[in-house]
């Protein structure tokens, strides 16, 4: 049968339907929903999290902003209320990070950052796992983070690293400081210092990693960006600074030749790559763990 109007259905097939209805329940249990709520681009992510979410047998619907009602005025907290009544969790990649603070507030299935412009959780959780796969260990090491110190990546990666016994060295230019929030928050669980000198930051790293100088939302700026941050370029002459044994770390999308060379990123000191592969068991186990902790 179709169903392209109500008068296609007789009274007997209205109240088939609506009987029905009763028996349908959101279940609880066995085959679990989880929605992608994303307001920016992403490859890697939006990826990895709809293939690690049917890997543990669940099942995802990517969601465009601009493609519901949001994108015509609904508001952020209705979106989130409603979406919750349909899926079992929800990823969420946003320009704000108060847009996620209102989802999470409106929403009564869990909510995972995805991306914001303060932070990129899943990002940090996936390269402190790559980091301990490379280096056997996290504790003891030095992450010098290069370049857009203040970025979501940068933040993200500096609560992690320090709470797990990492020291932490933001290398940027004078002009450019660390978000003062995070920054206090990371000197609260352990070591972190910031330099403007690639030759004083990187002296001693196990890790240097760094991130585009020009992120999402961020491209009106775009022009300063590339000029004062050119100098804490990722090449094989600024990676002598640092330990013999230090690896390269992005966690990509790269912009080749700007803060970062092709040699580098594709050569043997690099993790990049194996970055972007673990995002995948990374997030799978970040589903589960969230959703058992709320069932
Ligand atoms: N690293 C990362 O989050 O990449 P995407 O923007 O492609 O998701
Ligand atoms: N700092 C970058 C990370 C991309 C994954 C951005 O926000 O664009």
């Amino acid at each position: 049968m179709d169903l392209l109007s109500i008068a296609d259905l007789s009274k007997y097939e209205i109240e088939k339907i609506l009987s029905l209805s009763k028996t349908k329940q959101k279940s609880i249990t066995g085959k679990h929903v989880v929605a992608l709520l994303f307001e920016k681009p992403s490859t890697r992510t939006r990826t990895s999290f709809e293939s690690a979410a049917t890997r543990i047998g669940w099942s995802s619907i990517y969601l465009d902003s601009l493609s519901l009602q949001m994108s015509r005025g609904e508001s952020i907290e209705d979106t989130a209320k409603v979406l919750s009544m349909y899926v079992d969790m929800i990823v969420a990649r946003l320009g704000s990070h108060t847009d996620i603070e209102r989802v999470a507030s409106s929403s009564t299935v869990p909510v995972i950052n995805a991306l914001t412009d303060l932070e990129h959780p899943c990002q940090a959780l996936s390269d402190l796992y790559t980091i301990n796969e490379a280096k056997g260990k996290l504790d003891g090491l030095k992450i010098a983070f290069v370049g857009d110190i203040a970025t979501n990546t940068a933040n993200s990666l500096m609560i992690g690293a320090v709470k797990m016994g990492a020291a932490m060295a933001l290398v940027g230019p004078k002009s450019w400081k660390p978000n003062e929030k995070y920054f206090e928050m990371a000197k609260k669980y352990g070591s972190i210092e910031v330099y403007n000198n690639m030759k004083d930051g990187l002296e001693d790293a196990d890790i240097v990693y760094t991130d585009t100088f020009v992120s999402m939302g961020k491209e009106s700026e775009a022009a300063r960006r590339r000029r004062i941050f050119t100098p804490y370029q990722i090449n094989e002459r600024t990676l002598d600074y640092a330990d013999d044994k230090a690896l390269v770390m992005h966690c990509l999308p790269a912009h080749r030749g700007e803060e970062i060379t092709t040699e580098v990123l594709d050569g043997r000191r690099s993790l990049a790559w194996k970055q972007a592969a673990n995002k995948l068991p990374v997030e799978e186990a970040i589903l589960e763990y969230v959703w058992r902790s709320e069932n």
